[in-house]
């Protein structure tokens, strides 16, 4: 049986460090949706269907992993999706506070969803959607935040 993973956040953009977990969960998974939360009280940098487009664009020669946009709880979207796992990348203690309250409300309402915490690479590990915005914000570069050959200006 296709073991799926569903990778969801808000992808305001999707950065390099976002673009190494997905590596990452290929190692796992035989595909990978990454789904975009449509949280309708924020207002984003990026279109949602530009935040869409961006990941379709950097993974059309990967057949292995899609984009979908979502509402509602991001259980019920994997549940739907038809996959056995939610993806979380983790950089911190931070980060590791917030996921261990996701994971035990999503666990307690999907417990046929597993939710696998992935370590963001080194490397990467500084990078945030945020840190992005306030670059892009003031005008400078955030080349080296993105995706390796992914230009943000086309999707603004
Ligand atoms: O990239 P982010 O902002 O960390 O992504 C957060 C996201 C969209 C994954 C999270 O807010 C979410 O799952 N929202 C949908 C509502 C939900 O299912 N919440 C968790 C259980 S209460």
């Amino acid at each position: 049986m296709e073991r799926i993973a569903l990778f969801p956040g808000s992808f305001d953009p999707f950065t390099r460090g976002h673009a190494a977990l997905v590596a990452e969960a290929l190692h796992l998974f035989d595909r990978v949706i990454v789904g975009i939360g449509n949280n309708l009280a924020k207002e984003g940098l990026l279109s949602v269907g530009n935040r869409k487009r961006l990941i379709d664009d950097l993974y059309a020669g990967e057949p292995r992993v899609e984009a979908a946009v979502y509402t509602g709880l991001t259980g019920e979207f994997a549940e739907r999706c038809g996959a056995c796992a939610v993806i979380r990348g983790v950089r911190n203690t931070t980060d590791f506070e917030y996921e261990r309250t996701m994971e035990a409300a999503n666990h307690r309402l999907f417990p046929a969803i597993t939710t696998v915490m992935l370590f963001t690479p080194a490397e990467v590990a500084d990078i945030a959607s945020s840190t992005v915005r306030e670059v892009h914000a003031f005008g400078r570069s955030v080349e080296e935040f993105m995706p390796e050959g992914v230009d943000i200006e086309k999707y603004l």
